[in-house]
């Protein structure tokens, strides 16, 4: 039997203060493995309800695993495979409240019961994703895809492209 995520954990907000911690951690760095690997540590550590955080890569047209916090995790995702292949294909947000309703779910951690995933862009060009898993059912909400979009969009404004190519 899974347990829900206690609906009073979702009252307050931790982005603020997430937010002015990664401005800190981003200051004066353009290296995007660097970034992205303070990223994960710091989404894993100060949100609540994870048993997973971290990046998959857009290379050579597939997701390939990034930086990330938790356990091992499959290496390699198909475009328009599971939850974060669905995502990169859409180039939306997309949140999965209970991954054994998502036929094409990948399960990397038995314990992954919810899921959110959003897509790293600049313009049209897609980087790549920015995958959370939680043990609890129903984790995610639209303050966590607002919030993970504003992360997203300050690690894509940390990066010089031309120092980090990716494809
Ligand atoms: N569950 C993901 C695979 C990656 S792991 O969650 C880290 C998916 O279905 O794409």
């Amino acid at each position: 039997m899974h347990s829900e995520y206690p609906p009073h954990a979702h009252n307050t907000s931790v982005y603020p203060d997430l937010l002015l911690a990664l401005d800190a951690l981003l200051a004066g760095e353009r290296d995007m493995i660097a970034n992205r690997a303070n990223c994960s540590a710091l989404l894993f550590s100060q949100l609540p309800g994870l048993n997973w955080a971290g990046f998959y890569l857009w290379r050579s047209n597939e997701l390939v695993l990034g930086p990330f916090q938790g356990k091992p995790a499959c290496i390699r995702i198909a475009k328009g495979r599971g939850v974060c292949g669905h995502a990169a294909q859409s180039r939306s947000t997309l949140i999965v409240a209970d991954v054994h309703a998502f036929a094409d779910h990948i399960a990397c951690d038995a314990a992954s019961q919810s899921e959110i995933v959003v897509p790293l862009m600049t313009g049209d060009r897609l980087l790549g994703v920015l995958d959370l898993d939680s043990p609890f059912i129903g984790r995610f909400n639209t303050t966590d895809a607002k919030g993970l979009e504003t992360v997203a969009a300050k690690l894509i404004a940390a990066t010089d492209f031309h120092l980090n190519r990716e494809d």
